[in-house]
């Protein structure tokens, strides 16, 4: 509203000649001033300033503003950001005459105040994603200084909120702390950002700040409801969460049989006949998707499941899969307990018959070689030997055999003097 009475102005000025409006655009406005700054909600920040006191007559007042290399020109006398405010953030304001003009003011400055505290007590790599498009998880790291049991808060803002909300739900995960709050996709826009504010309950942490695209997002994984041979192809088909429209996700399919073979899936939805027949039938409008895989051996089992995430249609691509939907099933496993069976049968059988072998080797050495009964204590008595070590005795086995003979003899010679005694 302001621009109109310049406008006029200069619109009258045109009437009285070319010359008049070349001079208006060569004049050097003086800068503006009152210049102010204020932040609302967590990351707002929206820099005020008044026109220059004294302007040419000739002048129709344009602002030319820089946030670091992000410029804008407006007629209007302010400019509304939301910045993450992690450091000090400086807007520079310069006025012109004309939208056009190049001949700018000299440049005034405002600039927040950084946050205050240590910044190495300050949380890091405070990210978020977007869950299923109804839930959001943000996550950071503890730095450097910030002290091991912290009592993390997270404030989080979006639009439709009056004020910014405390999350509740904390929860660890590895080295990452978080915290998750219900975000539906009824209460943002797509082009909504969210601003975060991570600090802690005694305010020993300098607070840390991000402002979140909602791009981040990751799907539920989807569930496969039909899994099917049908002659030389398998069909599959699956839901996804009904929060999102199908042609705003893309799928892959991974089918294992001997090794994983991965199937991308864009425009999944034209082939569904099994589907649109139930459709047709339950009345459900939800869309769902399918796809039909060649098959090049039926006698084979085939494991299948399938991910999901956004596509670039709808979402910045971040590339974010979900979690593989549960596995299926189906076909006829060549009779693998058989050949695992047979397979491990074969070791275990050589194992078994080598022991066999082995122990009636030893039977047998037992029978060809009876045992010496006590031949040590002859042994010892003929010889007065007193050397205990076995592996000496095993030495002289033979020899042993060869004495114990003889004493046999001599001892059967006494017992029979004895008898006849
Ligand atoms: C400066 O701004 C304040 C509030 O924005 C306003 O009340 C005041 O009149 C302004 N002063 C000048 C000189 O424009
Ligand atoms: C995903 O969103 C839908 C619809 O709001 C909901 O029914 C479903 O439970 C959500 N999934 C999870 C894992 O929360
Ligand atoms: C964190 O908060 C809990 C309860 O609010 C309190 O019992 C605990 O002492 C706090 N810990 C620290 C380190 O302040």
């Amino acid at each position: 509203m302001e621009g109109l009475p310049g406008l006029r102005l200069l619109w009258a000025l045109a009437a009285l000649g070319n010359a008049a409006s070349e001079i208006a655009a060569e004049t050097y406005p003086p800068p503006v001033t009152n210049f102010s700054i204020s932040v609302k909600n967590l990351c707002t920040i929206s820099w005020h300033w008044s026109p220059p006191e004294v302007v040419n007559t000739t002048c129709t007042l344009w602002y030319d503003s820089y946030l670091g290399e992000n410029q804008e020109i407006s007629s209007n006398n302010y400019r509304v950001e939301e910045v993450a405010l992690n450091e000090r953030i400086c807007l520079q304001v310069r006025s012109l005459c004309s939208v056009a003009s190049t001949n700018p003011s000299d440049a005034v400055e405002m600039c927040t105040l950084p946050p205050e505290g240590d910044p190495e007590s300050a949380v890091t790599r405070l990210q978020c994603i977007w869950y299923n498009l109804s839930q959001m998880n943000c996550t950071w790291l503890p730095g450097k200084k910030t002290p091991p049991k912290a009592n993390y808060t997270l404030y989080y803002w979006y639009h439709s909120l009056e004020k910014s909300l405390r999350c509740t739900n904390y929860y660890m995960e590895d080295q990452l702390t978080g915290c998750s709050f219900d975000l539906h996709k009824v209460n943002v826009s797509s082009s909504d950002k969210i601003q975060i504010m991570v600090t802690d309950t005694t305010g020993t942490i300098r607070p840390s700040y991000n402002v979140i695209l909602l791009n981040s997002v990751k799907p539920d994984p989807p569930i496969i409801t039909v899994l099917s041979l049908q002659n030389d192809s398998l069909y599959v088909e699956w839901e996804s969460s009904e929060n999102f429209e199908s042609s705003c996700l893309v799928y892959q399919v991974q089918v294992t049989d001997s090794k994983p073979k991965t199937y991308r899936v864009e425009e999944a939805k034209s082939k569904c006949y099994i589907s649109q027949a139930s459709q047709e039938l339950s009345g459900n409008s939800r869309e769902k998707n399918c796809l039909v895989i060649e098959l090049t051996d039926r006698d084979t089992q085939y494991t299948v499941r399938v991910r999901a995430k956004t596509s670039k249609y709808c979402f910045e691509d971040v590339d974010l899969w979900s979690a593989w939907s549960p596995e299926k099933i189906i076909g006829q496993k060549p009779d693998l307990t058989f050949y695992t069976i047979t397979l491990l049968s074969i070791p275990i059988a050589i194992s078994i018959s080598t022991l066999l072998l082995l122990l009636y080797l030893k039977r047998l050495k037992i029978i060809i070689f009876p045992p010496i009964p006590d031949p040590g204590k002859i042994f010892k008595e003929m010889f007065g030997d007193q050397n205990d070590d076995t592996l000496h005795w095993k030495k002289y086995d033979i020899y042993e055999k060869q004495i114990k003979e003889e004493t046999d003899s001599v001892v059967l010679v006494e017992n029979l003097k004895k008898t006849s005694q």
